[in-house]
């Protein structure tokens, strides 16, 4: 058939479209270019350009692993932390193969009681800031994740716990010149590899169920290979690195839209405590909070905490019937966009309604329209951290609603943004008022 060209912003002879991109809040520009510029759009910057899909009919096409497979061009930054090896075969196959088990369902049920004792503190000191004191919703939440995250790895680097095991957790996304990245980089390996050794050291009396057991441990089935110490500590840090942002932005999230739509907050909170009642929360309540789940998909629809992810192709392309994608050129799939298609989700695609979002509707939803939620990335590149998030987010929410109804530090708040490389909520303050004691 006939191709026609990627549209293209106009931009500067050398410059490209460089200015066309607010480096605050990138996911703005890209948002506003996709107004004028459709579903599928190229912009050049110097030495490179990359395509931005954006409609949901894109995103589907991009998502044929076979035909784009994911590329990492677009995180140098992260390179420099955790190397390539975790990126690329036979490396990644390796511990991907060792690694789901890991985060299966009963490795999740282990971690459930270190989950419940970080979330049963958060809920107690926000019992004691009380209806006076705002709390920093977005804070509090990313000290809990990364205290999550990491005594799940292996018991150590909590802000709770041993001082001299604190880890500096490099905000990724400094600008890459900054030496204080690459500096909190050293330490963080540093702190990685000595924990390692002394769990090796220990080796006869391991009978720890974490990761780092896992790692350890795990023998790939397909290739009879151990991981190596240098994949486990690659792997360590990007658990870190990637558990704990994400799930702190989801919670952030979900928490404002809930409170802006107090429907729904009520309807939640009812779930908790039909499902829960006045008993602490157990492992066994989870699958039973429905409506908290479907709020969860809804939180991460609208706002994805990872709006983007990154593939190439391996030899010219074409999409849309029409467009020519060149071998190797980076395509953005802006699933942040893509989850705002009227054409799958209809005129309301911006308000906040998780009853699409319940199971049944989530079934069909996938079948009618695949990859139309993409909050995770995609097939075998997509989130092995997944079910993990989701455990504890579903505890997080329901502990909160359980023990406390919530109001905004200032009742004009609107949602702002703040784009690190993840998305978070920016000035999000509340204040807790207990219910009728701690449950
Ligand atoms: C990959 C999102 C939580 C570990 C990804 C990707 C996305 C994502 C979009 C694909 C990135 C790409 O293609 O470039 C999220 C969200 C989370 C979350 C929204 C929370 C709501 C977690 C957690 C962990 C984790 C808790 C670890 C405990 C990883 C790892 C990868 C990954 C290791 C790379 C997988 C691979 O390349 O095989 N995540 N993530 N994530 N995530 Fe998550």
């Amino acid at each position: 058939g006939k191709s026609t060209s990627i549209p293209e912003p106009p931009g500067l002879p050398f410059l490209g479209n460089l200015f066309d991109i607010d480096m605050e809040l990138p996911l703005k520009s890209l948002f506003e270019l996709a107004e004028k510029y459709g579903e599928i759009y190229r912009m050049r910057f110097p030495g490179h350009t990359f395509i931005i899909a954006n409609s949901h009919a894109m995103v589907n096409e991009f998502c044929d692993e076979r035909r784009f497979p994911k590329t990492i061009s677009a995180l140098k930054e992260m390179r420099h932390a955790i190397h390539d090896g975790l990126f690329t075969e036979p490396n990644w196959g390796i511990a991907h193969r060792i690694l789901v088990p890991a985060f299966g369902p009963s490795s999740l049920r282990v971690m459930f009681a270190g989950m419940y004792d970080i979330a049963s503190q958060l809920a107690m000191k926000w019992a004691r800031y009380g209806k006076n004191s705002p709390i920093t919703v977005t804070d509090d939440f990313t000290r809990l994740t990364l205290d999550t995250i990491a005594l799940s790895i292996g018991d150590f680097l909590t802000e709770s716990g041993d001082r001299a095991r604190r880890l500096p957790i490099p905000s990724i996304f400094y600008r890459g010149k900054d030496k204080k990245f690459f500096g909190d980089i050293e330490v963080m390996r540093k702190t990685a590899n000595e924990i390692l050794q002394e769990r090796k050291a220990e080796k006869n009396l391991d009978t720890r169920k974490d990761l780092l057991s896992a790692m350890l441990n795990g023998v790939d089935p397909k290739t009879g290979q151990k991981m190596t110490e240098q994949s486990i500590l690659d792997n360590l840090i990007t658990f870190l690195i990637a558990g704990h942002e994400t799930t702190s932005g989801m919670l952030s999230f979900a928490l404002y839209h809930l409170m802006k739509h107090p429907e729904t907050y009520r309807k939640a909170q009812q779930e908790v405590d039909e499902v829960c009642g006045k008993t602490p929360i157990k492992f066994e309540h989870l699958s039973k909070l429905s409506y908290i789940s479907a709020v969860l998909r809804e939180t991460l629809r609208l706002t994805p905490p990872l709006p983007v992810f990154n593939v190439a192709a391996k030899n010219d392309k074409i999409v849309g019937g029409k467009y020519v994608v060149r071998a190797g050129e980076l395509v953005i799939v802006l699933v942040g966009l893509s989850h705002l298609d009227p054409k799958v989700y209809g005129e309301d695609v911006k308000e906040f309604k998780p009853e699409r979002m319940l199971d049944g509707n989530f079934d069909r939803l996938n079948k009618e329209f695949p990859h139309s939620w993409k909050p995770f990335g995609n097939g075998t590149r997509g989130c092995i951290g997944r079910p993990f998030a989701w455990q504890e987010a579903l505890l997080v929410i329901a502990m909160l609603l359980q023990n406390f109804d919530f109001e905004f530090d200032n009742p004009d708040y609107t949602l702002a943004l703040k784009q690190t490389l993840t998305v978070k909520p920016a000035n999000f303050k509340i204040r807790a008022i207990p219910r009728d004691g701690l449950r």
